[in-house]
């Protein structure tokens, strides 16, 4: 266990000091806006984080920066004062980096650290990296360039249909063992399930273009009133960073467009979107106890699920590339066809990896709930957020299980988040 935390603390921090390559100043504070954080206060914010779980509040170490505080707690800091903050520079914000992981790491080596809130800040440091990633695509930056990428995908088509899931009482949430989990999972309890079909892959670009081309931005009738009112109010008459030119669709990748992928999942798009396309189609989003079953669960012997769950769609293996599209191993969604290998036990498809998905489920405490140690990651957002399952390329394959749950407001389009459907 030992090995992997010091793993996972190093790779995280790889990638953090990957993820600012390539920014100019200008970059690194980037433009105010409600969706990012100045990149430049993020990458502080990171070290800060472990510092103050790990060094501080564990191990008892007295601050590194007497400005830590006044600077990186999220908690405390108003986020559109963040960009009017004395920040660091960047060579000084990297050593800070630096020298937080060099502690962490010797604390770890010795076993003298908290493995959980070392797991913890690991855990933070990934979910900021992610969102750093889409910020540079938010921004229109370049690609960051990755180590440990691999060559483009080769296809996989599209893959029709849909999933038949038994029901019957379902067990919802993670279940008392060894491994992380965060406490918004806490515990697994029982909820009944009835039979329900949900398709074996997320939504492609191509059939969400036919909405569009259906005039579905502009029709009322598609639509909720939060979901029209969003639309109104940000005047968003197609999809984010699509454009129609010479009869095509393109789409915005970073800093270049290119001709629209018609067999990878439509990404970047709201809950809104995702609820006006489902009403257009006679279709409807998941649940997340569905969704849950539909990755988790297994068929029991004589019909109905199974009391067994599985942490991952394909069993209880951990993530590797011939199933799941994680780790940013490239920065781009793959065609909903592929990786047959992950497959859950009734036929669905890149339940992990790909593309985040939404659920038509409001992110609320289980049954029970108490915050953990970091009070602030789950509670504050209870009521107003949409919970998602199962991570994107860009999230690292530590942080995706079955039951994790990720949760943003319904409006937002930057994270790198798509949608399944069921039959209604
Ligand atoms: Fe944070």
């Amino acid at each position: 266990m030992w090995e992997t935390l010091a793993g996972a603390v190093a790779d995280a921090r790889r990638r953090t000091l990957e993820l600012a390559s390539a920014l100019s100043a200008p970059q690194l504070l980037g433009p105010r806006l409600t969706i990012v954080n100045p990149p430049l206060w993020e990458l502080g914010h990171v070290a800060w984080f472990q510092e103050r779980w790990v060094l501080r509040h564990a191990a008892g170490r007295a601050p590194l920066r007497a400005d830590g505080d006044a600077l990186y707690d999220s908690a405390a800091i108003a986020h559109d004062t963040r960009w009017d903050l004395p920040l660091p520079d960047l060579a000084e914000t990297t050593a800070y980096l630096r020298e937080v992981e060099g502690h962490v790491l010797a604390l770890v080596q010795r076993r003298g650290a908290e493995p959980y809130l070392v797991g913890l800040s690991v855990f933070h440091e990934d979910m900021h990296l992610e969102a750093m990633a889409f910020t540079r695509q938010t921004l229109g930056y370049a690609a960051p360039v990755l180590s440990g990428g691999a060559p483009a995908d080769s296809g996989g088509g599209e893959l029709p249909g849909d999933a038949a899931v038994p029901g019957g009482t379902f067990l919802l949430g993670a279940e008392r063992g060894e491994r992380f989990v965060f406490d918004n999972e806490k515990w697994a309890h029982p909820v009944p399930l009835a039979p329900f079909r949900i398709s074996r892959a997320p939504v492609t670009a191509a059939r969400f273009a036919e909405f569009v081309e259906d005039g579905g931005y502009r029709r009322r009738e598609w639509w909720s009133d939060a979901g029209w009112r969003w639309r109104e109010t940000t005047g968003a008459d197609g999809p984010a960073y699509w454009e129609r030119r010479g009869g095509h669709w393109w789409r915005r990748d970073f800093d270049r467009w290119v001709p629209l992928e018609p067999h990878r999942p439509m990404v970047n798009v709201s809950w809104f979107e995702a609820e006006a396309w489902c009403r257009w189609a006679g279709r409807r989003l998941p649940t997340e106890a569905e969704w849950e079953a539909a990755a988790a669960g297994e068929p029991a012997p004589g019909g109905g699920l199974s009391q067994r769950k599985r942490r991952f769609p394909w069993g209880d293996e951990p993530p590797a590339p011939r199933r799941a599209h994680l780790g940013a191993r490239y920065l781009h969604a793959i065609d909903v066809g592929a990786l047959a290998e992950g497959d859950s036990a009734f036929g669905c498809r890149q339940l992990i990896g790909n593309v985040w998905e939404w659920t038509a489920t409001d992110f609320l405490p289980y049954p029970g709930f108490s915050p953990d140690a970091y009070r602030e990651y789950s509670q504050p957002w209870f009521g107003t957020h949409k919970v998602l399952r199962g991570g994107s390329f860009a999230t690292p394959p530590r942080l995706a299980w079955n039951t994790f749950r990720n949760f943003y407001t319904p409006d937002r389009r930057d994270p790198w988040a798509g949608f399944r459907t069921c039959a209604v």
